[in-house]
């Protein structure tokens, strides 16, 4: 058996009869799970006697079986039928829109409450529902999904005081730390303006000009750039968040799940193998192995920094081009994911999520950030314009904790009861309201972090400098020292990619790679053969 043919994931069965271990699609397979037949009737209630007739006018003498006829616009089922496919689409997401997900469970394995509050998170055994979407960034939905990127990995965990959304990525850091780059670097990702194809040219112009991404360049084109399987790969917050406790102190915090399957990636070559053969490999992969009951599952980890701790500490905290090294915050165990159940419908349970870093329960906190703090703001106006401003309101996205929020009214789909006669102003004596805890939005916890003194409004941006090549030299030692020599690995890649750029470009990243190591620019120029 080749290495490719071990890769191959369980295809979804759509057959009349279910030959393989996963459990058929089709409504004609007798493994549904309701059985009852339904009664055809259009979108208000009225049943009709066909799912495939057009009213028509037609001559007397015209044989039933000729189509010369007239189509009448009095045939409701037909403009209903047609007029809701073509609304079918709604906006994509215009970054992530490539993705895989599935229900499961978070279970509490080890104890932090002298952390945080977040009552999921306390109570060893405590278990609570999951939904998790993991997506590829650049492509654009229905691409292969077995391209080089960074995977998004949005989990939204439904607590008894609300959802709680980890919004991480499979890598532990990121290409930028000023927000307002955020635009540009997805852009130079995806296609050129003019031609619409993708542009090696222009994806390493901007990395060239925006340096401080290097290190997460170089984790994208090492082996770690191709995830054999979602199974298979671990994500991280990449920012510091704060973990917050009953007396109001904080922690800092970087979260890691890592994966309990052993991470596995794909080469390039069998990569580009599966993109032509089954650019579904991943979800076939996924689906097939929940559905046969071979349940993926993740450990939690977190690392901790308390506030003393990060003033002196060398790297800054709030810069996510930066890891926190294992040897410095080691990794501590708080819990399990499993993921134990397929959706039933793609478009209603993954495509309508939405996920958001602002949406965090009592117990866990922002920091300052600033890409963080804009992602807080990012995410929910994308929601608002992707789903409409009732998103919340979907079944896939409704918390399981009761929600009493009568000042955000109306909009449309609005399908509750829109808080029936209780009023919709703050402050009413026409209906009292009880409110818990003695914090905003987002635990606002005391501290010296949380006092700003005597400042001004500046603008900012980062410069990149000579620490910022640090991390990926030691990236690029690290891949060194595996067996075999994964530095070979990511030479090549590069070369594969920065290949097709034109010969400047190529050589102003050279110039970039030199900074983190002068052999590693060699080996590059020499793969290049400039
Ligand atoms: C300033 C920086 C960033 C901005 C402005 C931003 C913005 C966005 C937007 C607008 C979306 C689409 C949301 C939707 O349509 O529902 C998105 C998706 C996503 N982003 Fe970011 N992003 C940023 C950085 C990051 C970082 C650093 C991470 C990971 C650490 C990340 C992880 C994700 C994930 C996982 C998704 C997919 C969410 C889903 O499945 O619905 N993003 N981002």
């Amino acid at each position: 058996m080749t290495a490719l043919q071990n890769l191959q994931p369980p295809r979804i069965s759509t057959a009349d009869s279910c030959s393989s271990p996963i459990t058929c699609l089709l409504s004609r397979c007798g493994n549904m799970s309701d059985k009852k037949t339904p009664t055809y009737t259009l979108a208000e209630g009225c049943p009709i006697a066909s799912s495939s007739t057009a009213q028509t006018f037609r001559s007397k003498n015209t044989p039933a079986s000729s189509a010369k006829s007239l189509v009448l616009l009095q045939d409701t089922q037909l403009i209903e039928t047609l007029a809701h496919f073509s609304r079918e689409r709604i906006p994509e997401r215009v970054v992530h829109a490539l993705a895989v997900g599935a229900w499961g469970e978070f279970e509490v394995t080890k104890d932090i409450s002298s952390l945080t509050n977040a009552k999921f998170l306390n109570g060893v055994g405590k278990k609570s529902k999951v939904l998790l979407r993991v997506s590829a960034v650049a492509p654009q939905a229905g691409g292969a999904e077995t391209q080089r990127d960074v995977r998004g990995w949005a989990m939204k965990i439904f607590t008894e005081e609300g959802n709680q959304d980890f919004v991480f990525n499979s890598i532990p850091v990121f290409f930028i730390r000023d927000p307002i780059k955020f635009p540009s670097v997805n852009r130079s990702h995806k296609k050129n303006p003019a031609t619409n194809a993708s542009d090696n040219t222009m994806f390493w112009d901007y990395h060239n000009n925006n340096q401080e991404g290097t290190h997460a360049i170089m984790i994208l084109f090492s082996n770690r750039g191709i995830p054999a399987s979602i199974r298979t790969l671990n994500s991280y917050s990449g920012h510091t968040y704060k973990l917050v406790n009953d007396d109001g102190n904080f922690t800092y915090v970087k979260f890691h799940f890592k994966t309990n399957q052993g991470v596995k990636n794909l080469r390039q070559a069998d990569a580009d193998k599966l993109a032509g053969e089954n650019p579904d490999y991943h979800t076939d992969d996924l689906f097939g192995s929940i559905e046969k009951g071979d349940f993926p599952s993740w450990t939690l980890y977190i690392q901790t920094m308390k506030p003393d701790e990060a003033e002196k500490y060398r790297w800054d905290i709030f810069d996510m081009t930066k890891v926190w090294p294992h040897k410095d915050f080691p990794l501590q165990e708080v819990g399990k994911l499993t993921l134990n159940r397929n959706a039933q419908n793609y478009f209603a349970e993954i495509e309508q999520a939405a996920f958001s870093p602002s949406t965090m329960v009592p117990g866990i906190a922002p920091t300052a950030d600033p890409m963080l703090q804009a992602r807080m703001f990012a995410y929910p106006d994308a929601a608002r314009y992707r789903l409409g401003v009732n998103y919340q309101q979907l079944p896939c996205n409704s918390p399981v904790s009761p929600v009493y929020s009568p000042y955000q009214r109306d909009g449309a789909s609005r399908h509750d009861t829109n808080y029936g006669r209780d009023p919709n102003y703050v402050n009413a004596s026409l209906k009292t309201v009880n409110f818990k805890g003695d914090r905003g939005a987002n635990g606002v916890s005391d501290g010296g972090h949380e006092e700003w003194v005597a400042g001004k409004v500046q603008g900012y941006a980062t410069e990149v400098k000579d620490d910022d090549f640090e991390q990926p030299r030691m990236f690029w030692e690290m891949l060194g020292r595996t067996e075999p020599d994964e530095q070979r690995d990511l030479v090549s890649n590069i070369c594969t990619h920065l290949g097709k750029a034109i010969p400047r470009v190529q050589k102003e990243a050279i110039q970039t790679f030199k900074k983190v190591d002068a052999g590693f620019a060699d080996q590059v120029q020499k793969g290049l053969k400039l």
